[in-house]
């Protein structure tokens, strides 16, 4: 590794998911000729005997926009540990596409084929620009790479500029990404996933801690990605969740308990009882 880029990493929080994670290990693109972006079947996660993922099954189509709900404890974040080779799965399969096995997978190689995540936590390097955070997340062969702001070609500065304004940064592109708010901050590191190409994005709560207006603003540009990249979305705010407008999984005891648009699940009897409790 470049002594720029490892100097810049140090310090970085756990779960960065930047250039460093890039295997080259992963065989064959990702095959969605049949319209499935992500399939689970049967994922089963114990810790210590206690099932936090119960033969879980999920669907995912090319381009969707899901959003995943459910009161704490139901496995939600397990289940993002599952896709992304955090937590192995004790059984069940996991497909990123028809031919990617992702319990065969390591972080890194996952990563490098396409499943971008966001944490809760903004993991972005506070003293660089805005426009050098973006720069930093980029897919780029570091082989090749001499120092660190080595000049970047008109095709790399053109999408950088088309991120700034995605995730609306341009106008803050020179400034220190510290100085940012905290939903500036998130959203620079939607732009930092973005800028690694992912066809499937996992958002763990991307709007805890924003105001209305930000949360509104990245329901926008949630829908506006959704088409291109496929996306997984779990968020309590409901508010969100219906502005997304996509279907919605509901999420219990480590396994699906409805499925369908908000309205139909928030009508569902047993969503009812398990919001508040028997
Ligand atoms: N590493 C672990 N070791 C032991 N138990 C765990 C571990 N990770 C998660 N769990 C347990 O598994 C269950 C599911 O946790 P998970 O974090 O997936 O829930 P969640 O749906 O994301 O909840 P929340 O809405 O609070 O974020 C919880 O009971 C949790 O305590
Ligand atoms: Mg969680």
């Amino acid at each position: 590794m470049n002594a720029a880029i490892s100097h810049s990493l140090e310090g970085r929080p756990e779960g960065s998911h930047g250039a460093e994670q890039m295997g080259h290990l992963v065989t064959g693109g990702l095959d969605l000729s049949h319209g499935v972006a992500l399939y689970l079947e049967d994922i089963t996660v114990s810790f210590d005997g206690f099932r936090a993922l119960n033969q879980l099954n999920l669907t995912i189509d090319a381009g969707e926009l899901r959003c995943i709900i459910g009161p704490n404890g139901a496995g939600k974040t397990t289940m993002m540990d599952v896709i992304t080779g955090k937590t192995r799965p004790d059984a069940g399969k996991a497909f990123f596409g028809q031919t990617i096995d992702l319990t065969r997978l390591t972080e890194p190689e996952i990563a490098h084929a396409g499943i971008g995540r966001k944490f809760q936590k903004p993991t972005i390097f506070e003293r660089h620009t805005v426009f050098e955070n973006l720069e930093l997340a980029m897919k780029t062969d570091k082989r090749v790479w001499t120092s660190l702001f080595a000049w970047l070609s008109g095709e790399a500065r053109d999408r950088i500029a088309d991120t700034l304004r995605l995730i609306r940064l341009d106008k803050e592109a020179d400034r220190p990404a510290g100085l940012l708010s905290h939903g500036q901050k998130q959203w620079l590191e939607i732009g930092m996933l973005l800028m690694q190409e992912p066809r499937l994005l996992l958002l763990d709560e991307p709007v805890a801690g924003m105001t209305d207006d930000e949360t509104m603003r990245t329901a926008e540009l949630f829908v506006s990605l959704a088409g291109k990249h496929s996306l997984v979305v779990v968020e309590h705010d409901m508010a969100f969740v219906e502005k997304l407008g996509g279907k919605v999984t509901v999420l219990h005891e480590g396994s699906v308990l409805a499925e369908g648009d908000l309205a139909t699940v928030q009508n569902d009897q047993r969503v009812i009882e398990v919001y508040l409790g028997r």
